[in-house]
């Protein structure tokens, strides 16, 4: 399973803000906000991710998270020069993708909620062709929307419609096989000059392919789109840690629970960082004796059990 981040976009929403930087590159209150999606993918098992970003910033992001090596995991950078649309994402990964599965997250997409991990490795293990996730929200008319059958089975699918036939968008995780990237070669443009991802999986749903998974009213599902949006994410960030003292997205604490960085490497990270809160949670994590026990009595899978509660 492959992996890709789009952080792509011209963020004008979010203007003056992102008029010299990435939106992806803006804080959600204490970490850069592509720290969230990667730490999905992260967490899901992935270890190759490709992040597609505009020319100018691609360095920016390589200076950020460089190859990857330093969490364990590979890291490759491209460019999408013009915002065509999401489904662009898989004819530029083309060759990244190959034959094999691939998980696209959007760069602005938040997920949280307990049994996420669980609940995406056993999504990416039994998934065939493709997997989108549903999640109510108040205004659905600004998303794609999902409506299913009381078995779960995709009935239909629109993008942004006027009069919405369900209150479920589909949020911006999206599980594809690797015929993702000839029906994303066959799409035409829409209305607003864009690829559309709700056209790929209308694709996929007229193939009789598509799976619906469905979160709960115990997740929470944030995009940081627009300044109100970024400014609700960091609160939201900010009141959990505040609450539990454990970080949201901590790519380090994610890399060490999943055995990709060794405590010492951990520490180091933490040593070079030991001025901020971000560092000295990195330091408090390594100094903690027992890791192992406590990892395994918090649930019989020490991986999925660990970064899921800790
Ligand atoms: C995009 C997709 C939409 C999806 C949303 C999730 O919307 O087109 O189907 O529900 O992401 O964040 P956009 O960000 O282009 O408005």
């Amino acid at each position: 399973m492959k992996g890709i981040i789009l952080a792509g976009g011209s963020g004008t929403r979010l203007s003056p803000s992102t008029d010299s930087i990435n939106k992806h590159l803006l804080a959600v209150f204490d970490k850069p906000m592509i720290y969230y999606p990667l730490s999905i993918l992260m967490l899901a098992g992935i270890k190759e991710v490709m992040i597609i970003s505009t020319p100018e910033d691609k360095p920016r992001f390589e200076k950020l998270l460089g190859d990857g090596s330093s969490l364990g995991i590979t890291l490759t950078y491209r460019v999408q020069t013009e915002p065509n649309g999401i489904p662009e994402a898989f004819i530029i990964g083309e060759d990244f993708i190959g034959n094999d599965d691939v998980t696209l997250i959007l760069g602005d997409n938040i997920f949280y909620g307990q049994g996420f991990t669980n609940l995406l490795r056993k999504a990416i293990n039994h998934h065939e062709h493709a997997t989108i996730f549903g999640y109510r929200v108040k205004d659905p008319r600004r998303f794609g929307v999902v409506e299913f059958d009381s078995n779960q089975k995709v009935v239909s699918l629109e993008e942004k419609p006027d009069d919405p036939k369900s209150d479920f968008a589909v949020t911006g995780l999206y599980i594809y096989d690797h015929k993702v990237v000839d029906i994303a070669k066959r799409l035409n443009f829409s209305q607003r000059g864009e690829l559309e991802i709700t056209d790929v999986n209308k694709e996929y749903l007229k193939r009789n392919k598509m799976h619906v998974q469905l979160l709960g009213r115990g997740f929470a599902w944030l995009d940081a789109g627009t300044h109100d949006a970024l400014f609700e994410a960091a609160e939201f960030v900010k009141n959990i840690q505040q609450r539990q003292g454990f970080k949201l997205a901590c790519l380090e604490e994610i890399a060490f629970y999943l055995g990709y960085i060794t405590k010492e490497e951990l520490r180091e990270k933490g040593e070079a960082m030991k001025k901020t809160d971000y560092g000295q949670y990195l330091l408090e994590i390594a100094q903690r004796k027992h890791t192992q026990q406590y990892w395994d009595s918090i649930d019989q899978n020490p991986i999925l059990g660990l970064v899921q509660n800790d």
